[in-house]
């Protein structure tokens, strides 16, 4: 079979296959042969990316510790790092010099009326820390950390949000299993399909569902949203 032939009965068995699955059985044919079908030689536009291309976005980091790279360092180690290369914008201690992001503190102000959300206070997965800093780090100079010196900068982050507790913790591929942030517990998954489906109507109103026309019931600037110049809160 030639390749086009291959194509157009490959084209065809999907049709099909749609059509099939929509239910509609009755009325499936065998498609006729298209006229041109695009393979990525015919668009005349870019090439297929390399192995290597592909491998070096392929750099995904999972809450299970899937993707990691070889490599280790500790808290001490990192302590160097992080003073050299983040602590010009992330603070000393993770509270941020002048307007860069806090990447420590904020630990039990979910709650308030002021939540921080930092790695230690907020964020789910130590997956996400490392990950984000492996692609995104230094601000300007991502991509940059050798392995050894990601593992070792992660430990120290972790280690300023009370995450990791001794300054020796060597960091590598194993020893992150072991890592736990404070808020992982407040994640879990959307369930509302079922927990809140006897809520649901069986048919939901899709168009012209306002029985009369909608009625204006207040005003922002009546009910006074908009703070007054000097009496608002303090803005940096
Ligand atoms: C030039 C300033 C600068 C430097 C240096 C820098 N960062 Fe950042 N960092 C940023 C900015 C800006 C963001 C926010 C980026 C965004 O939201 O797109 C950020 C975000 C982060 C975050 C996520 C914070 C959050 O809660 O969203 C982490 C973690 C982080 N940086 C770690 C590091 C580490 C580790 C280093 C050193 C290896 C580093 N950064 C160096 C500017 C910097």
């Amino acid at each position: 079979m030639s390749r086009s032939a291959k194509l157009a009965t490959l084209a065809a068995s999907v049709v099909a296959g749609i059509v099939a699955s929509a239910g509609m059985m009755a009325v499936a044919q065998k498609a006729p042969a298209p006229k041109h079908v695009a393979t990525s030689k015919s668009l005349g536009i870019g090439r297929e990316a390399k192995p290597q291309e592909i491998a070096g976005w392929d750099i995904d980091i999972r809450p299970d510790g899937q993707g990691l790279p070889p490599g280790k360092g500790t808290v001490k180690q990192g302590e160097a790092i992080y003073m050299q290369q983040c602590a010009a914008c992330h603070g000393e201690f993770g509270e941020s010099a002048g307007r860069w992001p806090i990447v420590a503190g904020g630990a039990g102000t979910l709650a308030s009326h002021d939540p921080v959300k930092s790695i230690g206070s907020y964020w789910p997965y130590a997956s996400t820390v490392i990950d984000y800093i492996r692609r995104a780090m230094p601000f300007g100079n991502a991509q940059s950390l050798s392995n050894d010196e990601l593992y070792a900068v992660t430990a120290y982050v972790l280690y300023l949000n009370d995450v990791i507790k001794d300054e020796d913790f060597e960091l590598n591929a194993t020893t992150f299993k072991t890592i736990r942030l404070p808020n992982e517990a407040n994640f879990r998954d959307d369930d509302r399909d079922t927990a809140e489906k006897a809520l649901w109507r069986k048919n939901p109103c899709m168009t012209n569902c306002m029985p009369g026309p909608a009625k204006v019931t207040g005003r922002a600037r009546v009910i006074d949203v908009t703070p007054e110049p000097g009496k608002g809160p303090k803005v940096e």
